[in-house]
């Protein structure tokens, strides 16, 4: 992200946080898979990862469903840590902070014996594939044997025409929910600002790195999830992820 683009950003996260529920296509099914895929795979107590964990609405489901669950948030936005520091206040104690870009070690090392779960959601679209990729092979390291990693995010569902379509199609659902007067004028600046940025050439856009779900599968395996797999897919929305041996 250009600073211009982050510091756009942090005046509009808490906006982001509040109507994501609702403004986001798919946002509580990503939420839900990434919860049950974990659920299934970790026995609780177990200590999960959440990279690029915003406001905390991930880990709140995570650490409400499994009541011996440890936590650890990600994210390199300070208005998010003060999101999140809100919503998870609940569980006190159960949560580590750790205000720092994902692609820097510190999430690593906050844990000394390594995690049962690597979750993401909506944010590894932000690196470039070779970021991505390192990130892979990082979060592979970081999980104890067994340990899973789920990721639900925006992709490239198709080619870029097709792309272009699901954009459109987001756009019009945001426009219908102001129309209905459901999200706040401040969430449609911030639409407004990513619709400016993205619709004249989403392909070469300044931001948003989509990749396929195929493709960074292929990358998980290269970096030892030898069973990564696809797990839900629609449109340019996509949950995916798999077990460390
Ligand atoms: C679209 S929000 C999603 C937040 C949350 N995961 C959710 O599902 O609501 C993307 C988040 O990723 C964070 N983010 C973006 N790039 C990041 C990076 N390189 N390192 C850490 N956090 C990052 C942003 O600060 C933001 O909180």
């Amino acid at each position: 992200m250009s600073d211009i683009t982050a510091r756009r950003w942090e005046t509009f996260a808490l906006f982001y946080d509040t109507e994501a529920p609702r403004a986001v296509p798919c946002y509580r099914h990503l939420h839900a898979e990434i919860v049950r895929r974990v659920g299934a795979a970790c026995q609780d107590p177990f200590r999960v990862a959440d990279l690029g964990a915003g406001g905390g609405r991930l880990l709140a489901a995570i650490l409400k469903q499994y009541p011996a669950a440890q936590a650890v948030w990600v994210d390199s936005s300070p208005v998010m840590r003060v999101v999140a520091g809100r919503r998870l206040a609940r569980f006190n104690g159960r949560v580590t902070w750790v205000e720092a870009a994902m692609e820097a070690t510190a999430w690593e090392t906050a844990v000394p014996d390594g995690y049962n779960a690597v979750v993401s959601s909506i944010a590894l679209h932000h690196l470039t594939g070779e970021q991505r990729q390192r990130l892979f092979a990082r979060i592979h390291r970081a999980l104890k044997p067994g340990g899973i990693v789920a990721i639900a995010d925006e992709v490239l569902g198709g080619d870029w025409s097709a792309q272009k379509r699901y954009l459109e199609e987001w756009d019009q659902h945001t426009r219908s929910l102001a129309r209905a007067g459901r999200v706040s004028p401040a969430y449609l600046k911030l639409w407004k600002l990513f619709r400016d940025r993205v619709f004249p050439d989403p392909e070469h856009n300044p931001t948003e790195r989509w990749e396929s779900a195929a493709r960074q599968v292929e990358w998980l395996r290269e970096a030892g999830f030898a069973d990564a797999q696809v797990w839900w897919e629609h449109d340019m929305w996509a949950v995916f992820g798999g077990r460390k041996e």
